[in-house]
């Protein structure tokens, strides 16, 4: 099967693009897209920016979340975190809207010796990547978090590891997809890329098929669920994670930095509110909250920032990363002509966002592989007898 996507393929010089899902991902893809001429339908089986974009915390954690063995999807994290602020603010001045990417790094704290002998095992591994990691001392992490607990005995600082709020980032993708002309689907289903002799004919919702040259699948954890035969369903699975905010006085916060701490992470947004996450859970796509899952992330909270106590809770919910098999996300041509994949980003959606969007836009409009997502491609799952 094919899986090249050059120049010539694009037969129009305003191809028709289907995008299936309308998280972060899909509506970047097409606001740029729409930009430069194409004609773009996005569709959503729900409302657009309601999955995992409105349940992620907005980390853009390249450097606290390096993990050895992840050298090639730390190259691509990197690339993308050095491409956020001048994403956001191209998304801000095209939509009119704030985005709140905020440059106040992030600490991962430990609470035990045990924690800290894998923080410091940990930043030995960062410093042989080269990234820009310090140590903080007990002492010297409460200087610039007071409310931290006082046995926290040392940090790592990753002055290069912010945040951005993932909903106003959603709503001002919408707004500024919107201004191209391009059309959204909400609660538009696709179940199937329809394709003849190999190559995409558009996108079936219902009954009905939308015709397109090209079809971009950036639905997250819904991927699988998108019907590409002949070609076999994406490996990407929900994973479910458990998260809950709590209000802080915007005038007095409690914390100002993204904090790591055991079993848990807190992101101070603008407006007070503290998100807290998350569990990792493989239940499929169950949207229960638990007591136990409650319970751990305030508990785990609690221990690195008992302040937290007193704070109201203001909001509970679920959210499902798409995991790929690898964990890393799915960029590339897909198993038909005409097919592009744009999912799998796991825990790094918002991360990956900018550097997504430039890799499947050049594909589409020049061709051109991205040499950071050239190693994500869905190839690296077929099978080795089918692969030679
Ligand atoms: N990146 C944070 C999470 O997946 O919970």
């Amino acid at each position: 099967m094919s899986e090249s996507l050059s120049p010539p393929f694009v037969a129009t010089s305003r191809p028709r693009i289907a995008i299936v899902g309308a998280g972060v991902i899909g509506l970047a893809i097409g606001w740029k897209l729409a930009e430069a001429g194409c004609r773009v339908d996005i569709f959503d089986a729900g409302k657009a920016g309601a999955g995992a974009s409105h349940a992620a915390a907005g980390m853009l954690a390249a450097c606290a979340e390096a993990e050895p063995g992840e050298e090639a999807l730390l190259g691509l994290n990197r690339e993308s975190q050095r491409l956020w602020p001048g994403f956001a603010a191209a998304l801000e001045a095209a939509s009119g809207l704030e985005v709140e990417y905020r440059e106040s790094g992030t600490l991962v704290v430990a609470l035990t010796a045990d924690d800290a002998a894998r923080l410091r095992h940990q930043h030995a591994f960062q410093q042989q990547l080269g990234l820009p990691v310090e140590w903080l001392t007990g002492a010297e992490v409460r200087r610039r978090e007071p409310h931290l607990a006082t046995k926290i005995s040392g940090a790592l600082w990753c002055p290069q590891d912010h945040q951005a709020d993932n909903r106003k980032v959603a709503a001002a993708l919408k707004a500024a997809a919107l201004t191209t002309g391009l059309s959204l689907h909400e609660d538009a289903s696709v179940a199937k890329v329809a394709s003849t002799a190999g190559r995409v004919r558009g996108v079936m919702v219902g009954d009905d098929l939308h015709p397109a040259d090209i079809v971009v699948l950036a639905a997250g954890a819904w991927s699988r669920g998108v019907d590409i035969a002949p070609a076999p369903p994406l490996p990407v699975r929900p994973i479910k994670g458990q998260m809950l905010a709590l209000q802080m006085d915007p005038a007095a916060p409690i914390l100002s930095h993204v904090l790591w701490g055991p079993g848990t992470y807190l992101v101070p947004r603008k407006d007070g509110r503290l998100i807290i996450g998350a569990t990792v859970e493989e239940k499929g796509f169950d949207t229960s909250l638990t007591a136990g899952g409650q319970l751990a992330l305030l508990t785990h909270a609690w221990r690195a920032l008992p302040t937290i106590e007193e704070l109201p809770v203001i909001e509970q919910w679920v959210g499902f990363r798409p995991g790929s098999r690898d964990d890393a996300p799915i960029l590339g041509p897909g198993a038909l002509e005409g097919l592009v994949f744009a999912t799998g980003h796991h825990r790094n959606g918002i991360l990956l966002l900018p550097v997504t969007v430039r890799a499947i836009t050049d594909l589409i409009l020049a061709g051109r592989t991205d040499p950071f997502a050239a190693p994500f491609g869905a190839d690296r799952f077929r099978p080795r007898a089918a692969a030679e």
